[in-house]
């Protein structure tokens, strides 16, 4: 696929299914995730692979992790563990933040977020589904450190990855100029 059109046209995928994503694939994903933009080459970002049996261990935290804020209906309970089974493979995106003189945390954070959408157009592009999710759970200190991540790392992001179970929505349409303008010199 020509890469303008894998860039403009592609779109988040929520409903995704197997078969599993294979090694050639992923290693596609990665490459394209260690392209993104990195101000003084400091590397903030890495990754972890969630899949097969995995997901539903990381499921189980998860819930231990909401059972301990809340008493939650059974449905939540059963929502909660099976959350991560909505795809063949689970990205974590994790950003290591760190005081640096010449770039701030949020450009650290924005590289891991250029890397992620780097792999979400990739996998576009090789014809599989993928969404870039966050909620509680990426804030959750128990899932961090079951995960493994140190003090300074952070959740960037879950990129949920598969082949789309469904047809894929259409592009929105948008004007260019209602988030475009010629800035001409004149100051106010
Ligand atoms: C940092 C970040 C976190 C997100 N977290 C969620 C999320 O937890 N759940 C969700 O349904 N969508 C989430 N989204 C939005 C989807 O990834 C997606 O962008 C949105 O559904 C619009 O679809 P599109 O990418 O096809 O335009 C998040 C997006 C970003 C950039």
């Amino acid at each position: 696929m020509d890469a303008i059109e894998a860039i403009t046209q592609r779109v988040s995928v929520a409903q995704l299914t197997g078969p599993d994503i294979t090694e050639v694939q992923k290693t596609t994903l990665f490459q394209a995730a260690l392209r993104a933009p990195d101000h003084g080459w400091i590397r903030p970002s890495r990754y972890l692979t969630i899949e097969g049996e995995a997901r539903a261990k990381l499921g189980e935290i998860f819930l231990q992790q909401q059972e301990a804020k809340q008493v939650l209906s059974d449905e939540k309970r059963e929502k909660t563990k099976r959350m991560l089974l909505r795809a063949p493979l689970v990205i974590v995106a994790v950003t290591r933040l760190v005081d640096h003189p010449k770039v701030p945390r949020e450009e650290q954070l924005l590289s891991t977020g250029s890397g992620v959408q780097n792999m979400l157009t990739a996998a576009y592009a090789m014809g599989l589904g993928s969404i870039w999710r966050t909620g509680d759970m990426a804030e959750c200190e128990g899932v961090k450190t079951a995960l493994g991540l140190m003090n300074n790392e952070v959740i960037t992001g879950f990129l949920y990855v598969g082949h789309a179970n469904t047809s894929l929505k259409s592009v929105p349409e948008m004007n260019i100029n209602e988030f475009v303008a010629p800035w001409t010199g004149e100051t106010i």
